[in-house]
């Protein structure tokens, strides 16, 4: 299989009619699995918004932060839904810079990211510690099913549940609270859920035009954002104990348990992140 830095590799799959939101944020985040459409997209979504760059990277970093706590707690197996494209700070690299043994699947429905994901792994990757799936994760037996026949997730042990900037994704017709709830049901006691969401609550007035635009930019690519308000995104927490600090803005969750460089921009304005997050843990 090419590199895929080469720019004629395109996976099979990939659909070049539309931008793609994983391959958008890879283009944020300043990798190289993205086509010209997603560029030009990307590109007219800072004009209308320079700061969505920096809110990807605040993600980013969140999820980053969100893994690096979790394997200090001995957490050493991870499920990750909605895994984007891999670039700087993948799970499974996260988790190993702690625990060497620890063991990573992923998943996405695109596939360009379930492609980029194969060749990483095929080449750093070790086939019983990592493996990647094509997938929805509105299907969560299929997915658990799925996951647990790779063999890399042992069921009686706790699973750091990854589901970090994706469930904005899910419109009320998902029932993402019910496809959450599902996965708690099925994970071990002692596993955790990680999770982030885009939100307009208690964002500042300023940037709001922009914002809705933006919003509407994604409705006429190939996804829909949807925002949820705090006590929506706490909702995905029922049933799981939240570790503190609780729901926060993205940039006050533990800036200090690992190197989060754009994070620090909004240290004293967190609210312009746009995005909340929290960790739960099944007890
Ligand atoms: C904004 S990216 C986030 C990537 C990564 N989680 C991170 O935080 O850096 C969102 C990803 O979710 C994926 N996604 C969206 N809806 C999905 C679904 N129903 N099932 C699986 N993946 C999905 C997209 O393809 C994209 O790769």
């Amino acid at each position: 299989m090419p590199e895929p830095k080469d720019p004629e590799f395109v996976p099979e799959g990939v659909d070049l009619e539309r931008p793609n939101p994983a391959r958008i944020y890879d283009w944020f985040l300043g990798g190289s699995a993205n086509w010209a459409i997603d560029r030009a997209f990307g590109e007219k979504v800072l004009e209308t918004f320079p700061q969505a760059r920096t809110i990807a990277r605040t993600g980013r970093d969140f999820l980053g932060r969100g893994v690096h706590y979790l394997a200090r707690q001995g957490v050493t197996q991870f499920l990750d839904l909605g895994s984007g494209v891999p670039t700087v700070g993948n799970v499974h690299e996260i988790a190993e810079s702690v625990n060497p043994d620890s063991r990573c699947v992923y998943v996405d429905n695109e596939a360009v990211a379930v492609a980029h994901s194969r060749v990483l792994l095929e080449k750093h990757g070790e086939s019983s510690r990592h493996a990647v799936l094509h997938g929805d994760l509105r299907q969560p037996d299929d997915i658990w099913k799925r996951a647990l026949a790779t063999g890399v997730l042992d069921p009686e042990k706790p699973i750091g549940l990854i589901v970090v900037g994706v469930l904005y994704f899910l419109g009320p017709e998902d029932d993402p609270h019910g496809v959450i709830a599902r996965y708690r049901d099925l994970l071990p006691s002692g596993s955790y859920l990680l999770s982030s969401h885009l939100t307009e609550d208690e964002v500042p007035d300023e940037g709001g035009t922009e914002r809705e635009e933006v919003r509407q930019q994604y409705q006429r690519s190939s996804s829909q954002l949807y925002m949820r308000n705090r006590e929506e995104f706490t909702a995905f927490f029922d049933g799981f104990e939240l570790v503190e600090p609780g729901v926060v803005w993205l940039p006050e969750w533990r800036l200090d348990e690992r190197e989060s460089k754009a994070s620090r921009k909004y240290a004293n304005t967190p609210q312009e992140s746009s995005s909340i997050g929290a960790l739960g843990r099944k007890p």
